[in-house]
């Protein structure tokens, strides 16, 4: 076996012969013309010329090498309390019918369909129908509001939307159907038609547009794998970015396949057969390269799994879910680490199943906190990896990758650059900074295959986003140091995206929905530490001169409008009103110094004008601080 130092090195220094090797084992219809092409840098492309299938080499070649028998999807509902199993033949059944069904519809090659569906096999089926005609997917998230939807809608047009009558949140029925219909409402492109997958627990109204999942699937036929090439887009996944308006994150057929079949084995030592667990949602993704498309890819067992990691029933569920279905790997947020810890820290629940087929955690979304990661450690007695990526990325920047070599695990770091990427701190004049200093975090060009190619319909932004400050790198929006050993240590974002329960979110676009409020003269939106979710966003709110209405009414309405208009998932409940917001002389918010203020300061929930007015203690600061200056 090689080293990982001798694998890094061949990667960095060969990246062409390197993934032309791996790409090997993938199927394709036609090889590539050309590996890397760089004839429009600093926009890179993968395998170009070459054509392929995702869906094919999902489901399909396993059906063809024997493995039709195998269990390819477990869905795990904890909190319906019942479990479904496809095998690889099942899911090719499923799959090409729903093929079928959107073909019937006029689906084709490079149309887009958004999938706004919980975590049920049907929302990978439908993926991987999309897949199967070139079709393009946008999964939208559950926890999204209408609003949210109706953006998506604008942006990429789907031709189809595949939805569901409803997600499921402890002790509540998200209903889709009204979200959605007011989605389509409110956007300016309407989509054909609507298929609706009707769950028992709620029954969606239909409407002439609509059209149901089952009797669908009744009627058509199977359709088989269309040819697409490399470089044709997989999928638009949005994320948020500095302003409201959404990055439509892009993902190359080609290079996906490649790069996300390796990591399977390379970074997470999980073979086919390996039952895989990513805890995580569809909508994100973690839950489209981890749920669905790369232990699909590798043939593996994955495992789709509906529930919360504590009050479904309690939190025992992660154990009992690892124990009856021999999970291997484990993938979650450290957050939902954070959430059992807090209910059962000697790990009682722990006693109770047998989880001798653990392998390895991974955890990734947010900087696993020691604390987390010792307890982790300590309780499953398995190593316990932190590693960093994103959206953008699609697979690990940095991690630690036992499926080459296990490197020593440093607290705090998701360890060291993956085979592929070679990264750098810089300053903002764009030098290079010694180790153990803070700085960018960025990734030299081009980036490995896998990762993304363009935002949808938005070069120019792509441009200015990642790769105008820097020439000849990726900015990855995070800021870190590297130190004497070649450890990564994330620190911060460069911009205003907060996480939130591992989930990304703009500062920015709750800014922009606390402005609409009639009353809001201003405000400043700045996420606070929170033992739970990592941050919480708090918002600051000035009000409009000569405003008279009780305060506190005002607060609730605000935080009815974040949720009203980005979602539940957004978690905003801090919400103060103050006098005004400090600035520097230019006209700058200091949010920087908000935040550390708010960070020691304890919060109730939701926040009234009764919890400590920040704006006396920021003042106060400022003046120590010799504000304002002059
Ligand atoms: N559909 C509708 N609403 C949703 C939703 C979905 N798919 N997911 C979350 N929400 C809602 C929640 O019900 C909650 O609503 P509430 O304000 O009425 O209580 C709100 O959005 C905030 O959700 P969240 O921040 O996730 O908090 P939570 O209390 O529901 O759960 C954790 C907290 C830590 C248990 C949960 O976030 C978790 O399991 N996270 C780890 C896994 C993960 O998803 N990681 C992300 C990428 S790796
Ligand atoms: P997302 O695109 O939702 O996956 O969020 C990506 C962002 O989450 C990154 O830019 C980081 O800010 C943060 N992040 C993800 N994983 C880690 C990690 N292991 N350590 C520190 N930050 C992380």
């Amino acid at each position: 076996m090689n080293s990982f130092n001798e694998v890094y090195k061949e990667a960095c220094e060969n990246p062409e012969e390197y993934w032309a090797e791996i790409a090997e084992q993938v199927y394709w219809y036609k090889k590539w013309d050309k590996v890397i092409d760089d004839s429009d840098a600093p926009f890179y492309r993968w395998f170009v010329g070459a054509q392929t299938n995702v869906c094919f080499n999902a489901v399909d070649v396993h059906v063809e090498q024997g493995r039709g028998e195998q269990l390819a999807i477990i869905h795990d509902s904890a909190i319906t309390g019942s479990i479904r199993k496809l095998t690889y033949l099942e899911l090719q059944d499923q799959v090409s019918r729903f093929a079928g069904v959107l073909s019937s519809h006029g689906v084709t090659k490079g149309d887009r369909v958004i999938v706004y569906m919980p975590m049920v096999p049907e929302a990978a089926i439908a993926m991987l129908a999309c897949a199967r005609i070139g079709a393009i997917h946008s999964v939208v998230f559950g926890g999204f509001a209408a609003n949210e939807l109706a953006v998506r809608i604008d942006d990429c047009q789907p031709k189809l939307i595949v939805a569901a009558s409803c997600g499921l949140e402890p002790g509540r029925i998200v209903e889709y159907k009204p979200l959605l219909d007011r989605a389509i409402e409110t956007a300016d492109y309407k989509p054909d038609a609507c298929i609706m997958l009707q769950r028992p627990q709620c029954k969606a109204s239909m409407t002439q547009r609509d059209f149901d999942w089952e009797e669908a699937m009744r009627v058509t036929s199977p359709v088989d794998c269309v040819p697409v090439l490399a470089t044709d887009p997989l999928y638009i996944l949005y994320t948020s970015g500095t302003t409201g308006q959404p990055k439509g994150v892009v993902r190359d057929t080609g290079g996906g396949i490649v790069s996300l079949k390796w990591t399977m084995k390379n970074i997470y030592n999980s073979d086919p057969g390996d039952v895989y667990w990513a805890a995580s949602d569809v909508g994100w993704v973690v839950g489209h390269s981890y749920i669905v498309y790369a232990p699909l890819f590798n043939g593996n067992t994955t495992l789709l799994f509906e529930g919360k990691p504590v009050g479904t029933p309690d939190p025992g569920v992660f154990w009992r879910v690892i124990s009856e279905h021999n999970v291997k790997v484990l993938f979650t947020a450290p957050t939902a680490f954070r959430a059992i810890k807090k209910e059962d820290p000697e790990g009682e629940y722990l006693n109770k199943y047998d989880i001798s087929c653990l392998d390895s955690l991974f955890l990734a979304g947010e900087r696993t906190d020691p604390d987390t990661l010792n307890w982790a450690k300590e309780k499953l007695g398995v190593p316990v990896v932190d590693h960093w990526w994103q959206t953008e990325t699609g697979w690990a920047i940095c991690s630690n990758c036992l499926g080459i070599e296990q490197l020593p695990i440093k607290d705090g770091s998701p360890t060291r650059p993956v085979p592929g990427w070679q990264l750098a701190t810089l300053d903002e004049g764009g030098n290079e900074i010694e180790s153990g200093e803070i700085g960018s975090l960025v990734a030299k060009l081009p980036l490995p295959p896998g990762t993304f190619p363009s935002l949808w319909n938005a070069r120019e932004r792509h441009f200015e986003s990642y790769l105008k400050n820097f020439p000849g790198y990726y900015e990855t929006g995070d800021a870190g140091f590297i130190d004497e050993d070649g450890y990564v240590f994330v620190m911060s974002r460069t911009d205003d995206v907060i996480n939130v329960a591992g989930h990304r979110l703009s500062t920015g676009a709750i800014e922009e929905v606390l402005a609409s409020h009639p009353n809001v003269a201003e405000c400043a939106v700045m996420g606070v530490n929170d033992d739970l979710k990592g941050e919480l966003p708090l918002g600051c709110i000035v009000l409009n001169s000569g405003v008279s209405r009780d305060e506190n009414e005002i607060v609730s309405e605000c935080i009815q409008l974040v949720r009203d208009k980005i979602g539940p998932v957004a978690a905003f409940k801090l919400a103060v009103v103050v006098k005004r917001l400090p600035k520097t002389r230019s006209g700058k918010i200091l949010r920087g110094t908000m935040k550390k203020i708010a960070d020691n300061t304890e919060w109730k929930m939701p926040a009234t004008i009764d919890d400590p007015v920040i704006l006396d203690e920021i003042t106060e600061s400022l003046q120590s601080m010799g504000y304002p200056k002059g």
